[in-house]
């Protein structure tokens, strides 16, 4: 029988000879590399028992006696003094940043304006919230979404730390900048999803939309780690289907879920995209990203945007934008996340304060006294609206004041982790990522033949994928990092 589906030429071989030989041929083939690697890595000694590698085997070649390139013998190699780089720059231990959530083990009272509805809206809402450094970051980030509103169950932090188990298994210190505590986040009522690796951002969005194919979700939110959100709870937008006799404000959660009602509507264009705040927090429909081919992976960070982005408009999808309540991208996190659930005793302070840190802002007596006022306050009632908007404006405004010190700083403040699995060097760890920016930068350049996201105002097409000559002076030298990369397509729609 079996031989009926061997196709002619080779039924011959599997005569009864040829069967053994076959076997022989096959055997040696496939255990062949294994014997020579092993012996290659073994340190041969005296005693060295050789017995089982079978007869016959041929030695494996001795590479430097044959004079292969590379293979300098390490006494023959040229040595170089080492010469050391400056000393890290090290930062004080963090401290932790929810001591309330830590001495009480539950989800703190959410404002009865904000919580979710009961029970939940028919659509599923997830949002997925990649983590890869700074633990106080990502805890300010989730615990601004629920206090605002956002059903907990519904968030996913999707850790990308690349060290597998470690963090689930609580071996991993708060200085470790790679650290998130999976028994807080549980407790708070969020799952953690872990990748199987350290992904890149783009990778990562791809995991976001195999996620989405794997548990059915057509449509999915996601977040920066960066971002703090509030409710509108002073209405300065007035959402069409809220009834305000009812309910006094929509939160930002209502808000999403109706801007995505409206896009699902029968006689609405296709649509790919809807960006809260640029992609700060955004709306995904996963079959328009799937439609297109998903994320280029080869342009790992920054312009990875611009492309898919681009090539969704080329598909001809919407891609609009409007807002669902305040979101601020933030350099810092709150001393004390706690402020954010308005929690007596939690106070709304961060490192850098423009307010204290800068000797030259005008009026700064007068805000200094206002904050002392607000703190004796804040002991006994807890933050308000206003002056945690007031310092979520003072965090966004830190961020840019100096960009270089600001704008990039949030991710390097844990130094700390030596010693634990998977440690890496986070100076180290952080130069990696720049060179693979700049890496994803040449590779969308090359792509489009262009040094910019400007392909739209340049004529370019999606047809024009690695089909045009550079544009930039090539004379200029291998910079493909200057250009446009701004957003320039964000005023498609
Ligand atoms: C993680 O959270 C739990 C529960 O609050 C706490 O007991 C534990 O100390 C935390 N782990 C670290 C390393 O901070």
């Amino acid at each position: 029988m079996l031989m009926r589906r061997v196709p002619g030429r080779l039924a011959p071989l599997l005569s009864r000879y040829g069967l053994i030989l076959t076997a022989a041929l096959l055997l040696y083939c496939i255990f062949q590399p294994a014997f020579s690697a092993s012996d290659n890595l073994r340190a041969k000694g005296p005693g060295d028992d050789q017995s089982n590698v079978p007869k016959g085997v041929p030695e494996a070649p001795d590479l430097q006696a044959a004079g292969v390139p590379g293979q300098v013998p390490m006494e023959e190699a040229p040595r170089r003094e080492k010469v050391y780089k400056p000393a890290p720059e090290t930062y004080a231990p963090i401290e932790d940043p929810f001591p309330w959530l830590t001495a009480n083990n539950k989800l703190p009272p959410i404002l009865p304006n904000n919580l979710p509805p009961v029970p939940h809206v028919p659509e599923h809402t997830p949002l997925l919230i990649g983590f890869t450094r700074n633990w106080p970051m990502l805890l300010q980030c989730v615990a601004s979404y629920i206090a605002a509103g956002w059903p907990a169950d519904d968030i996913y932090v999707v850790e990308n730390t690349g060290t597998f188990r470690s963090n689930k298994d609580g071996k991993l210190g708060l200085q470790n900048p790679f650290f998130l505590n999976h028994s807080q986040l549980k407790t708070l009522g969020v799952h953690v999803l872990t990748t199987p690796t350290l992904l890149s951002f783009a990778q990562l969005q791809n995991y976001y939309l195999h996620t989405a194919v794997q548990r059915g979700w057509e449509t999915f939110f996601w977040s920066h780690q960066d971002v703090l959100v509030f409710s509108d709870e002073e209405v300065k937008k007035k959402d069409r289907d809220h009834d305000y006799q009812e309910d006094p404000y929509a939160t930002l959660y209502e808000r999403a879920v109706g801007l995505m009602r409206y896009l699902n509507e029968p006689d609405m264009p296709e649509w790919a995209t809807h960006f809260f705040a640029y992609d700060h927090l955004t709306l995904v429909n996963r079959d328009a990203y799937l439609e297109v081919g998903a994320w280029d992976t080869h342009i790992p960070f920054y312009a990875t945007d611009c492309d898919i982005y681009l090539r969704l408009h080329w598909a001809g999808y919407w891609q609009p934008q409007s807002e669902a309540g305040l979101i601020f991208d933030v350099s810092a996190p709150l001393d004390d996340v706690g402020a954010l659930f308005r929690l007596p005793g939690s106070h709304a302070t961060f490192q850098g304060d423009p307010v204290f840190a800068d000797p030259g802002r005008p009026g700064r007596e007068v805000e200094q006294d206002q904050e002392r006022e607000i703190h004796a306050w804040a002991d006994k009632e807890g933050e308000t609206y206003q002056h945690l908007i007031a310092v979520a404006e003072r965090m966004f405004e830190a961020k840019w004041v100096d960009e270089g010190i600001y704008r990039n700083t949030w991710q390097t403040k844990q130094s700390g982790g030596a010693g634990e699995p998977f440690y890496r060097d986070p100076a180290g760890f952080e130069a990696g990522i720049k060179t693979m920016i700049d890496a994803g930068r040449r590779v969308f350049a090359d792509k489009w033949g262009h040094r910019g996201c400007n392909l739209i105002e340049m004529g370019i097409g999606v047809d024009d994928a690695w089909r045009l000559e550079r544009d930039w002076d090539v004379s200029e030298g291998e910079g493909h990092l200057g250009g446009d990369w701004g957003k320039d397509w964000t005023g498609i729609d």
